[in-house]
């Protein structure tokens, strides 16, 4: 059987850990060409390695998605890579979490920037390989390829979460962003979903004494979650227990991939059996 991805280029943003590293491998595995793209380029540049070592290719850009210039340069790196693009996956972040009454401007900025004014831009950065690309096929063959963008979401997003009116609302922002381009470049074959996670055993969700920290720009911010909490959701998930970063991959590789040419606009919670 052919590979599902073959000859595809694919942007996934924090891609250097977790859910992110665990699609790049994935893809790569399936045939696509793969930016990876994190703002720890350590992590990225392992990731590039395990791929390259396993006959994949891949290529590394580094940065902050929340940076005004980054979505240009994201995409810049797949076309003069490889000439094209075909998949985007918006991927990166973290939580930054507090109550309402104690969280700041700036708190509240960050996380909407980087989950959800940061997929905007790359989305817009990528029009000219999405759309143009499209229209000339179309005038060259009749029928232009299917081009994807996957954008991540969360059970917070689909339902609010304590402690997170920020990640909450980004992750509902995205869902309409997603369902907003199904529409707009449909016509182009484009088709745009989107998952939302549950529980998955990465380092947003370990515990958080473990002292795991994500730098701002301004403040080191502890990511995890205080083991009591994380011992009730794991015992509130149907299937009793967490999720795996490679069974989060397979979602996005779905959404990725000519399973899911007929499908757009979608939310898809892989949680393990919750359901909202
Ligand atoms: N783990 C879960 O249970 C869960 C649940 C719901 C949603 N999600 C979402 O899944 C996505 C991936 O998270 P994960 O759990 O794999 O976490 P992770 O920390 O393992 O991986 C996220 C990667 O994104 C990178 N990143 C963070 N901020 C960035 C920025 N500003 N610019 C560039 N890169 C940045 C990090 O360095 C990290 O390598 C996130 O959008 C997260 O909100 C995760």
């Amino acid at each position: 059987m052919e590979k599902l991805l073959k000859g595809k280029v694919a942007i996934i943003t924090g891609s250097g850990r977790g859910i992110g590293r665990a699609t790049a491998e994935l893809f790569a595995a399936e045939g696509a060409k793969v930016v990876i793209s994190d703002i720890d380029p350590t992590p990225a540049e392992e990731t590039v390695a395990a791929i390259t070592s396993a006959g994949g290719e891949a290529v590394a850009c580094c940065g902050d998605v929340s940076a005004p210039d980054f979505a240009a340069k994201i995409v810049q790196t797949a076309v003069d890579h490889w000439g094209a693009l075909h998949i985007l996956v918006n991927n990166a972040g973290f939580t930054w979490d507090s109550m309402i009454h104690k969280m700041s401007d700036e708190q509240w900025d960050k996380i909407l920037d980087v989950h959800l004014k940061a997929p905007f831009r790359i989305i817009r950065a990528a029009q000219p390989y999405f759309c143009d690309a499209a229209k000339k096929e179309m005038e060259e063959t009749g029928r232009a390829t299917a081009r994807k963008i996957v954008n991540i979401s969360s059970v917070a997003g689909v339902g609010g979460n304590l402690g997170q009116a920020n990640y909450s609302s980004a992750k509902a922002g995205i869902i309409g962003l997603t369902k907003t381009m199904s529409k707009e470049w449909a016509r182009y074959n484009v088709q745009s979903n989107c998952v939302a996670y549950g529980f998955i055993d990465t380092r947003l969700t370990q515990d958080k004494e473990k002292g795991i920290a994500v730098d701002t720009g301004t403040e080191k911010v502890a990511v995890g979650i205080p083991v009591k909490q994380r011992d009730l959701f794991i015992r509130m998930i149907p299937m009793g227990r967490s999720g795996t970063p490679e069974e989060a991959a397979g979602t996005i590789l779905f959404f990725a991939s000519p399973l899911s040419d007929y499908v757009s606009g979608q939310v898809l919670i892989c949680g393990g059996g919750f359901s909202m």
